[in-house]
């Protein structure tokens, strides 16, 4: 069968080494013991996959790069401060882009444009509005597979909490709760892409949104740091969510029960009527793998993937329309979102990878 060539670009936490920090997480260890050889970062979950070469890099950081290339067997001369000069040279099919948002847009819309048929970004996918469409006009344009790093959308433990809101045993889906929101482009973003699943990626009519620490943070259409916000999530098809700033956990509620998941992913409950039931015993698999499985099925069967950009568009959405809801006090923003020229720009360096577990 057909391997596929893979590169990164942005070689430091999620990009290679966050796996050496999550030695020690409950709901990694857990799966760990229960599913072996759980790859979370993404070089490593190309370096599990059986149909995935991973042969070159490209980060600013040199030295990042030297121990990438230890870790995954990458030789010095294929791995790039320049991701153009990879590209040209390594004509991979497959690329991540695992930088922050801000350095997100410019690299995936190149990289569709220069032959790589598909592509893993990160999320939060886009530091605005118009780079977000511009990579949905540029990727869709050139045929690009597309998956984003909301990595629930491919955990087989919400795939089950699916598959009972589906059934319909419960009744019909009224109400989704987020426990802990968090900050928008970091956490929202995983949060914003769950419930938009859960439901069927129904469309989104409206949101009204309270952001803490919004009035210090947006400066004009600068957002200087990353806002937590609270709020609500009107979709069409009558289900509201509610995004609290609460504790890591997530409910869906029916008409005759409801599904709860939280210690993140490692606690699920089934309440019917008023009893409380086990949750269904299911398969535990890395969902960092199962995003690359998704794309090389994609190349392999030319079908879309699990998400796909116009699904990550509609959780960037979200988060904009969350922050254009607090800056005009919390008033009802439509969607679909026009004209937000918010801008996600943070004066801070990258990240200190830990090279060691
Ligand atoms: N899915 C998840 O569970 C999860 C977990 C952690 C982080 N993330 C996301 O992953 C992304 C990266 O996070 P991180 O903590 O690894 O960030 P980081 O700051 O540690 O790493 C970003 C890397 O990108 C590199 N980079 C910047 N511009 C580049 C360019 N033009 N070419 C090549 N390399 C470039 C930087 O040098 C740096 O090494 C973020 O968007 C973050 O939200 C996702």
């Amino acid at each position: 069968m057909q391997t596929y060539r893979a590169a990164v670009i942005g070689c430091s936490r999620m990009g290679a080494f966050i796996d050496n920090e999550r030695v020690g997480h409950l709901a990694f260890e857990v799966a760990n013991y229960l599913a072996q050889n759980f790859p979370v970062s993404h070089a490593a979950s190309f370096f599990a996959e059986e149909r995935t070469d991973l042969i070159a890099c490209s980060d600013l950081r040199t030295e990042v790069m030297a121990e990438f290339g230890k870790r995954y067997n990458v030789p010095a001369e294929r791995q790039y401060t320049d991701y153009r000069e990879m590209l040209e040279n390594e004509q991979p099919d497959i690329v991540s882009v695992a930088t922050q948002p801000e350095q997100r847009a410019e690299v995936v819309i190149y990289a569709a444009e220069h032959g790589v048929k598909a592509i893993y970004a990160e999320k939060a996918m886009a530091a605005s509005m118009d780079e977000a469409d511009a990579m949905v006009e540029a990727v869709e344009r050139n045929g690009v597979a597309f998956n984003l790093g909301t990595n629930r959308r491919w955990d087989t433990g919400f795939d089950k909490m699916k598959e009972i809101i589906d059934s319909g045993e419960l009744g019909a889906l009224r109400t989704l709760i987020i426990y802990g929101n968090g900050s928008l482009f970091n956490t929202a973003s995983h949060n914003f892409d769950l419930i938009l699943r859960l439901n069927n990626d129904e469309p989104a009519s409206w949101v009204s949104a309270h952001l803490p620490e919004g009035d210090n943070i947006i400066d004009g259409n600068i957002v200087r740091e990353d806002p937590s916000g609270q709020g609500i999530i009107q979709f069409s098809n009558g289900v509201t969510a509610h995004a609290l700033l609460a504790q890591l956990g997530w409910e869906a509620i029916c008409e005759r029960g409801s599904v709860t998941s939280s210690r993140d992913g490692v606690m699920w409950q089934v309440r019917r009527q008023n009893r409380l039931e086990p949750f269904p015993i299911f398969e535990r698999t890395s969902s960092g793998a199962n995003i690359v499985t998704d794309l090389v099925h994609a190349l392999d069967t030319g079908e879309p993937t699990r998400g796909g950009v116009r699904v990550a568009h509609a959780s960037t959405e979200l988060i904009f329309a969350f922050m254009e809801s607090h800056l005009r006090n919390g008033a009802r923003v439509d969607l679909p979102l026009k004209g937000s020229k918010l801008c996600l720009q943070r004066d801070r360096g990258p990240r200190q990878p830990r090279f060691k577990p």
